[in-house]
């Protein structure tokens, strides 16, 4: 591993160059970091790759164009290369974190209708929010891409919103990314980056517990368990799984 040339490193993820021209390997890393606070969560990038793929996979399955070629082993899985479009962009269904913050709501409120946003992918302003009119004046992404994403975006959504409801979840909101896939001279939006319990917030159905990074965030404990009982619900992880978290079992 230590061979291959490293082409990008952030916080939960690695990316390599990969086997063949226009992919990358994407190593999933145990390290969580939220604002001030870093540490490690044994076993969260195995769970996270499993977890993503089979995202991916389903969405793949209804058309949702992804970045995603293959899992190769147990943290690591092939992407395609894509120009990542500067945004990250969040789907929100009910009130919570920086929504409930900015605007004085409680958390928990169920939205009147899904909100997405963008925020402008920079670690040195901290990815402030923005809205269309900077993206396209500033040329980050075209309004026809931005449509493009939008779109995409609620589809995501809707399509999440009904698989974990159907294993007790609720998706609160979750963040992704786009790329741009170019093939000669064609250029299709794609789905990029990883759906993890990293970057949405799932609430169980009847109990509202957090099974995602909240746990991390707010110092809830259980933060492991949390990912693998998202796992197990999704019928990903072997019933009764290891306690070893440095590599729990996960299904082909
Ligand atoms: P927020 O409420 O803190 O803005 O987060 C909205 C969603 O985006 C939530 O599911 C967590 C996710 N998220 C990330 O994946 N990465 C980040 O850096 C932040 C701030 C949020």
């Amino acid at each position: 591993m230590s061979r291959r040339k490293r082409v990008y490193e952030g916080n939960g993820k690695v990316l390599y160059e990969g086997p063949e021209p226009g992919t990358l390997v994407q190593y999933f890393k145990d390290d969580a970091i939220a604002r001030q606070k870093r540490g490690v969560i044994t076993g969260k990038g195995v769970l996270n790759n499993r977890i993503s793929e089979y995202l991916m996979q389903r969405l793949g399955e209804i058309g949702i164009p992804t970045h995603f070629l293959r899992r190769l082993n147990m943290r690591e899985q092939l992407i395609q290369e894509v120009e990542i479009i500067p945004l990250e962009v969040v789907v929100r269904n009910v009130v919570a974190g920086s929504l409930a913050e900015r605007l004085g709501m409680a958390e928990g409120t169920a939205l009147p209708r899904s909100i997405v946003e963008f925020y402008y992918k920079s670690d040195d302003l901290g990815d402030p929010l923005v809205t269309e009119e900077h993206i396209t004046a500033f040329g980050w992404s075209t309004p026809q891409e931005l449509d493009e994403v939008m779109h995409m975006a609620l589809r995501i959504n809707d399509f999440l919103c009904g698989l974990f409801y159907g294993v007790g979840i609720r998706l609160i909101d979750f963040r992704v990314e786009f790329g741009r896939l170019w093939q000669n001279d064609d250029m299709r939006i794609v789905l990029a980056d990883e759906i993890s319990p990293d970057n949405c917030r799932l609430w169980d159905l009847k109990t509202n517990e957090k099974l995602d990074k909240d746990r991390f965030r707010r110092d809830l404990g259980q933060i492991a368990e949390a990912y693998q009982e998202v796992a197990r619900r999704l019928g990903i992880l072997l019933e009764g799984g290891p306690t070893d978290m440095r590599g729990p079992e996960t299904m082909q």
